[in-house]
């Protein structure tokens, strides 16, 4: 899915069309009264390829359609509705100001996790007031409809900072020129089904899905996976984009930071933002290691100020690894807002400078580790950043010898689930073989 402005030839004259060099410069937005003609789609990139579709509306404020251009059945819709209308940022007071226009990708975009996201990107409390920008929502064939329904809920929030909205099934669309990647669509573990299936069959869209980046994201787009098994699925995207930094690649772990950190502020009996310095080590399941060792209260270490030991070391980890089971138990399906919030804040860690002393948590690809774990796994770790979208370690934490075998157990499980998508990585035959206790996601039981 090409920005409008690149492709459009446009037919009819509207007020709202202006000369191509003012094009140039311009985002878009549609605007179903007012815009009759739109934008051609370019040729996909790869073998399946649809036909080329323009959006548009009906004169009497009937909710836009999209328009078969060369006689066979669209299956994708493009732009959405008030999203359509090609204009000038540049020439308005109050956007002038503005910063260039970002790409976000949604994948799932139909889903919890993304209902309550979206809402939170187009509002500007994630990457500031004076960013705009475009939000390309994929979706399964079966789920079009609801992005529909999505889309015609973003136009009605009259969000200033939202100036595109695409939906389509097709990554190699959506991620077109995207600048960030959150990829929250997966399947999850069904009835029977065996933890190697689910490897496979997530394994797979994240393999598609690293390929489409590779070929028409951004080159230096940032990848933040949510879909689980997030670890290894971030793995499987990384592996499949070589020309994308395997740096920008994240798993999501700040659920389980913010989740520990909830855990140690309610044990205290402080507010949460007392607590610091929280690490999760590891896998995205129930091996993970939230690290209470490093953990700060009130800038003093926690084993200071909770002087339960016995609860840290059994009680709290137990409760931040299960604390998505238990979610489910209660609500009857899998977190959905708080994961919302904890990928804005994963965001927003790398798109704000740390504080300083304080680093945070994220699954990241292992390639110079000073803490001796594997390489070539996607692990989360403690990390800091400037602000730039980028990340560093951190590389002086310490490790004794109670968090160092429960992170082997994370490392052997994350070396155990990489050898079952070795079809998937480029690395061989996929031998799978999960040991006598199958590994569980945080939201199984
Ligand atoms: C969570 O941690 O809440 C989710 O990852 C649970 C799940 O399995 O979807």
């Amino acid at each position: 899915m090409m920005a409008m402005s690149d492709l459009s030839t446009p037919k009819t004259t509207s007020p709202f069309l202006r000369s191509s060099s003012q094009l140039r410069l311009s985002s878009k937005l549609h605007l179903s009264n007012q815009f009759r003609h739109l934008h051609l789609v370019p040729p996909p990139l790869h073998a399946t390829s649809i036909s080329k579709i323009s959006c548009s509306v009906s004169q009497n404020n009937q909710a836009p359609v999209a328009v078969q251009e060369n006689g066979s059945v669209k299956t994708k819709k493009e732009c959405y509705g008030v999203f359509c209308l090609t204009y000038d940022l540049k020439a308005e007071e109050e956007t002038k100001s503005w910063k260039k226009m970002i790409n976000i990708a949604v994948s799932g975009a139909a889903g919890m996790i993304s209902n309550h996201l979206l809402f939170k990107l187009a509002s500007g409390s994630v990457f500031g007031p004076d960013q705009p920008i475009a939000l390309k929502l994929l979706g399964s064939e079966r789920s079009i409809q609801a992005l529909e329904g999505v889309a015609m809920e973003l136009e009605d929030s009259l969000f200033p900072l939202l100036r595109e909205v695409d939906i389509g099934t097709d990554p190699y669309e959506v991620f077109q020129d995207v600048d960030w990647a959150l990829l929250i669509g997966a399947k999850p573990r069904g009835p029977g089904m065996e933890r190697a299936a689910l490897l496979d069959i997530n394994g797979q869209i994240f393999a598609e899905q690293g390929k489409a980046l590779n070929a028409v994201a951004s080159p230096n787009v940032k990848v933040l996976v949510v879909g689980n098994p997030c670890n290894t699925n971030a793995l499987i995207c990384l592996k499949n984009a070589p020309n994308i930094p395997a740096k920008n690649f994240h798993a999501l772990t700040r659920l389980d930071e913010n989740r520990a950190k909830c855990q140690l502020a309610l044990k205290a009996g402080v507010f949460y933002d007392k607590v610091s310095n929280m690490t999760i080590w590891g896998n995205h399941s129930t091996t993970q290691v939230p690290d209470f060792l490093n953990a700060r209260i009130n800038g003093r270490p926690v084993k200071e100020v909770i002087t339960d030991h016995k609860w840290l070391e059994e009680g709290f980890t137990e409760s931040v690894q299960k604390r998505g089971g238990l979610l489910i138990q209660k609500w009857g399906r899998s977190s959905a807002a708080s994961t919302a919030v904890s990928i804005v804040d994963a965001i927003k860690s790398l798109v704000t400078p740390t504080p300083e002393g304080d680093w945070f948590s994220t699954g990241v690809y292992t390639n110079g580790n000073p803490y001796g774990i594997a390489e070539d796994l996607v692990f989360s770790m403690p990390c800091r950043s400037k602000g730039d979208g980028d990340y560093e370690l951190v590389n002086d934490v310490e490790i004794d010898d109670y968090l160092r075998k429960r992170i082997a157990k994370s490392e052997a499980e994350l070396l155990a689930e990489k050898k079952c998508v070795a079809h998937l990585t480029g690395d061989g035959i996929a031998f799978c073989d999960l040991g006598p206790v199958d590994t569980m996601l945080p939201g199984e039981v």
